[in-house]
């Protein structure tokens, strides 16, 4: 069984109600459900969202104690600009896709850098919230290569 672990950063957690033109009408909460029922049903899904960046790399950290197999994380703004979390997520050595739900490189030059990217085993940009189920069908195949 592979345990997924699913991070959204800052302000995701008004997803429906947030500039609905770029991000969509769904909520996270029903993201997260519709995730979980599409699920592999050798994977479970846990899911983190919060605005603290320092809870994040929290959360993050935890992961070395006890572990997952994977992560999917969209950073939100903080992909543009969190040291601290890329350092979190290089210190646990876990897999991770890195999503955004918008195309960032199509939007401000400020959206085009990663502080992810190089680490991550893929990005996703611009298709929606399919991306997180993307994310996870890559994930799961890359566990199942190994
Ligand atoms: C985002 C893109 C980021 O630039 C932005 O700050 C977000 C969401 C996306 O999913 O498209 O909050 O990561």
């Amino acid at each position: 069984m592979a345990e997924i672990l699913v991070l959204n950063g800052p302000n995701l957690n008004l997803l429906g109600r947030r500039e609905p033109h770029i991000y969509g009408a769904t909520t996270l909460d029903d993201l997260e459900r519709s995730l979980s029922h599409h699920a592999p049903s050798d994977v479970t899904l846990q899911f983190f969202q919060t605005n603290h960046e320092g809870e994040m790399v929290e959360r993050i950290q935890r992961l070395l104690d006890q572990p997952v197999s994977g992560i999917v994380i969209n950073p939100a703004a903080w992909t543009h600009t969190s040291v601290a979390i890329r350092d979190a997520i290089a210190a646990i050595k876990i897999p991770f896709v890195e999503v955004h739900i918008s195309n960032v490189h199509t939007r401000e030059p400020f959206r085009h850098q990663s502080y992810f990217s190089d680490l991550a085993l893929a990005v996703i940009a611009g298709c929606g919230l399919q991306g997180y189920e993307f994310a996870l069908k890559t994930l799961h195949q890359h566990l199942k290569d190994q």
